[in-house]
């Protein structure tokens, strides 16, 4: 049996009257990928959110490995090892491809002030040690050759494919996708899938939001089922593709 990474106890976050997710507890097994579904406005992303630190839940508690991170701000559950996408890209579209990637190196190489100001060897050795980081991000997503352009003019599967390279430069135990899939062409989204496989490989535990089934019944090793802010099931693909509570709520949604 696997051991839990991520653990989410009685998870509530209301918005005025609404219960967006409400009392949600499941856990994340190291070195697996769990998938996160669910309709429409069910509660995922706000879930990723209070994971991530961009939300404080209403109650309940989040914790990674054993430490409890609910309280926390987002660079430091960033720091302890969690990083995600954005359901709606937050790259900085005016700075080049490889200065994404850079400040999330930069986060946990920091070169220090006295190396700048001083220009010591030091921090010329560092800038190009983080060049070459950069680009083994860069590479494997093929975005090695827009290297410097700005990354608002990236094709729109490049920008879902640079805000995964920044993620993983992170270098994460966890890597939270929120629907990374979306707008992806079919060839760009088997890229994806080979990359994901990949990082499951390297040992990197993979929590992600998808809408699309096929890919979720393709990779997904544990599928938790969110329904008006509840979790409905929790199982492998084969068990939730049978579940009644799950075929009925996709059937409502037609
Ligand atoms: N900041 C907010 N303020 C008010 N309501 C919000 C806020 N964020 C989310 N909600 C509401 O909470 C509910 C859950 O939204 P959430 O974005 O978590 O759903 P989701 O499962 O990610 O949906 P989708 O599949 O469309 O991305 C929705 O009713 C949404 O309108
Ligand atoms: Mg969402």
């Amino acid at each position: 049996m696997a051991e839990t990474l991520l653990r989410v106890e009685n998870l509530t976050k209301t918005f005025g009257g609404l219960a967006a997710v409400k009392d949600l507890s499941f856990e994340v097994k190291k070195g697996l990928i769990t998938a996160l579904i669910g309709p429409n406005g069910s509660g995922k992303t706000t879930t990723f959110n209070m994971i991530s630190g961009h939300l404080k839940p209403s109650s309940g508690a989040i914790y990674f490995e054993k430490i409890r991170i609910d309280k926390l701000p987002p660079f430091k559950i960033a720091r302890l090892g969690i990083a995600r996408t954005f359901q709606n890209l937050e790259i900085f579209g005016h700075l080049s491809v490889i200065e994404n990637v850079l400040l999330a190196i930069q986060n946990r190489r920091p070169v220090k002030f006295w190396e700048i100001v001083t220009r010591a060897p030091s921090f010329f050795k560092k800038e190009k040690e983080a060049q070459n980081i950069a680009f083994s991000y860069l590479k494997p997503l093929g975005l090695e050759n827009w290297a410097l352009s700005p990354a608002q003019s990236l094709p729109f599967g490049l920008q879902r494919y640079l805000e995964i390279a920044r993620a993983l430069a992170l270098e994460p135990k966890m890597l939270l996708l929120d629907e990374a899939a979306s707008g992806l062409d079919a060839s760009e989204k088997e890229l994806l899938l080979k990359i994901i496989s990949n990082l499951k490989k390297q040992g990197v535990t993979i929590l992600l939001v998808e809408h699309d089934m096929n890919m979720v019944m393709e990779i997904a090793d544990e599928v938790i089922v969110l329904d008006q802010g509840q979790k409905i099931a929790q199982g492998t693909p084969r068990e939730i593709q049978r579940h009644p509570d799950v075929i009925a709520v996709y059937l409502g949604e037609g």
